[in-house]
């Protein structure tokens, strides 16, 4: 049995994660934290927590779960990692140089910490099919969907797919001539590392989505779109029951569910 911690409990992922807990014979709930509705009975004798490190040191959790929100997750990881507690992270919108210190403080401690900007395997094999594709094609934008509560853009997943991509093809083409943006923005965000890659990042935020995206190669007389929809937030769950499962056994850093599948 493991014993999961649910940070961000009250939320559209962590409420999915705590019904995961209950329900799931190999797992227990046995702390809940959110910086909302303090108190609150979730489960049991399991109430909502507003003080993260009260709740590491006086639980006995074996793996934390957090999806909370981008402006808080990378102090929330550090917490972790310094409470000697594993942790699976949901929350998106860490910056590249705050993984790569995760990373380093994980393996410095020695405490396990899987990251994951999408735990859907449906998107982890959009995402691979992309990367494939982009071996074939000199020229791909991607555009990312989601709901209007969405606090970051463009999307953890989009920047994933967009690195995934560049292992294949580090110098993508944009159009073929000199562009002017009339409005700004109109042509999206480019991602580049040190001038590589070139990819264009095109954010969609509207009620109606849950989490959607295309990949769009195009080539002189054909378009290969790779397109996949979340239409629900169960599907990432067995995702992230296999997370749990991994740092639990293991006390490694990963970033990236397709590294365990
Ligand atoms: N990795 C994935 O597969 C995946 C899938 C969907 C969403 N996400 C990401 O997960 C995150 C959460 O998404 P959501 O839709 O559940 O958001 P949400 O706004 O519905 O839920 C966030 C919850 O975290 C709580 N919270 C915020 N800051 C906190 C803090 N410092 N400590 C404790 N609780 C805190 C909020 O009160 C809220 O209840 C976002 O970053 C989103 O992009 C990741």
């Amino acid at each position: 049995m493991i014993k999961i911690g649910v940070v961000g409990a009250n939320g559209k992922m962590g409420s999915e994660v705590v019904k995961l807990a209950i329900s799931d014979p190999e797992l227990e709930l046995v702390c809940a934290v959110d910086a909302n509705n303090i108190g609150q009975n979730i489960y049991n004798d399991v109430y909502i927590e507003g003080d993260l490190e009260a709740a590491l040191k006086i639980r006995n959790v074996d793996v934390v779960v957090d999806f909370t929100q981008p402006k808080s997750v990378y102090e929330n990881v550090l917490t972790y990692i310094e409470n000697g507690v594993k942790s699976v992270i949901g929350t998106t919108g860490l910056s590249n140089q705050q993984i790569s210190k995760i990373q380093q403080v994980s393996d410095e401690k020695n405490v396990g910490c899987f990251i994951a900007p999408n735990f859907s395997i449906g998107a982890i094999l959009m995402m691979k099919f992309a990367s494939e594709a982009s071996k074939y094609f000199s020229n791909a934008e991607i555009i990312e969907y989601h709901h209007n509560q969405k606090k970051d853009a463009p999307s953890g997943t989009s920047i994933k797919t967009a690195q995934l991509m560049m292992k294949n093809n580090n110098n993508f083409k944009l159009g073929n001539c000199e562009e002017t943006e009339t409005i700004n923005g109109a042509r999206g965000g480019n991602y580049s590392i040190n001038g590589n890659g070139n990819i264009q990042i095109h954010a969609v935020r509207m009620p109606g989505f849950v989490a959607s995206q295309e990949v769009i190669f195009g080539a002189d007389g054909q378009i290969l779109k790779i397109h996949h929809d979340t239409i629900n937030r169960e599907c990432y769950m067995s995702g992230v029951k296999l997370a749990v499962e991994h740092i639990f056994k293991n006390n490694n850093f990963v970033y990236g569910l397709e590294n365990i599948l």
